[in-house]
């Protein structure tokens, strides 16, 4: 097992790192914790997460509907309810276990309830291993706005354990590769797409991408911790992957987060082509194995509006003006960059670039 440090939050990554769960509450001196599972597929993550922590069975258990839909503040109305009703205090720490809308979630109902109770993070999706549960981002969702609503406050520890990949489907799972694969692009200057195509066929090398993306996001979240400049490299293709996704919530017909980001990532490689001097081999073996993992984001010009209304209310933007991370090669960003209205239009109006 290994142990990552985000400033004082350590990250421990492994098989059997779930077990820790079992000693946490007693170590941070903790009156009594309380676990908040999400309802969704508790009976997949529950069984094998209280198999592993006998010393929890009889802890109180709280279920949240935590579907991107109901990533909203009314959702948690209910159970900060429940907190009250339960006597829950300062002194009570909450265990989230489920994907990065739990954690969010979990995270944002913690971080204000008395103004802010401990909590721990233990992820089950490899989305919210490799990005979600790292960096003590919580939030949700305002009607269509992602994460408008938040706060920053990290977790006491977070347990990345294998485990829970075995029931995920192949679409999270190509969901959290497409957070890990960001990583590449923005963090490390040695990559290249063949050497990211082959966390597609090792599980090993899948693991080691795993490390990098923590490690590496704690270590950027770790000196930036309120996104003053670095950490708004981690948002590479989410300017467009959220109106992707913000636009498939609309339809009533949603797609996981990292499959926006994954087709976010081709128009932020197309803007950054056209923005940065990206070399053009880059950007065209990028975008062809994108589109070949991820295919394409269905749209018609019809949306396009929407799509900039989605991109207008980007958190990110300041005075009214659209911040894409930009790309100049693997490893190097450009954060700083405002980018015209019209070209993103034209983005969209050019996609899917073939
Ligand atoms: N705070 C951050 O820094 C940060 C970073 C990236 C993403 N996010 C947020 O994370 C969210 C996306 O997280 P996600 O991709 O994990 O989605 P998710 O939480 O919706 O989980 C995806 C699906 O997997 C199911 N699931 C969870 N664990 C499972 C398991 N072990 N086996 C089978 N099914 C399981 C869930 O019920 C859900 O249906 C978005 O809301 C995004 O905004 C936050």
């Amino acid at each position: 097992m290994e142990c990552v440090l985000d400033q004082g939050c350590p990250i421990h990554i492994g098989e059997n790192a779930v077990q820790l769960a079992d000693e946490i509450p007693l170590r941070q001196s903790c009156r009594n914790c309380v676990i908040l599972c999400e309802s969704n597929a508790a009976n997949l993550i529950l069984p094998p997460f209280l198999d592993r922590c006998p010393n929890l069975r009889k802890q109180p258990v709280y279920y949240l509907d935590s579907s991107e839909s109901r990533k909203q503040m009314e959702s948690l109305l209910p159970l900060w309810d429940a907190w009250v009703r339960d006597g829950m205090d300062r002194q009570t720490l909450v265990i989230n276990i489920g994907g990065g809308v739990l954690c969010d979630m979990g995270g944002f109902a913690a971080s204000v309830f008395k103004r802010g109770i401990p909590f721990i993070h233990v992820p089950t999706t490899l989305l919210a291993m490799a990005d979600a549960s790292v960096g003590g981002k919580n939030g949700v969702n305002l009607h269509e706005t992602k994460n408008i609503l938040g706060t920053f406050r990290r977790p006491e520890a977070v347990l990345v354990d294998p485990v829970f990949l075995q029931t995920l489907p192949r679409q999270e799972l190509l969901s959290g590769m497409a957070e890990i694969i960001k990583m590449q692009f923005i963090a490390n200057a040695e990559a290249s797409i063949e050497s990211i195509e082959e966390a597609f066929r090792s599980k090993e090398r899948l693991s080691e991408l795993l490390h990098f993306a923590i490690a590496r996001k704690a270590e950027i979240t770790g000196t930036d911790f309120e996104e003053a400049n670095l950490r708004k490299t981690l948002n590479f293709g989410h300017t467009f992957g959220h109106a992707f996704e913000a636009l498939a919530l609309k339809r009533g017909e949603p797609i996981p987060h990292g499959i926006a980001v994954a087709h976010g990532m081709v128009c932020e490689l197309y803007l950054s082509w056209l923005m940065t001097g990206l070399d053009r081999e880059l950007f065209e073996q990028g975008l062809d194995w994108l589109q070949k993992h991820y295919g394409i984001f269905a749209f018609s010009p019809e949306d396009i509006p929407d799509l900039m209304g989605y991109m207008k209310n980007d958190k990110k933007n300041i005075e009214g003006k659209i911040y894409p991370i930009l790309l100049s090669a693997f490893g190097k960003c450009r954060f700083d960059q405002a980018v015209p209205e019209s070209l993103l239009e034209k983005t969209l109006a050019a996609y899917p670039f073939f």
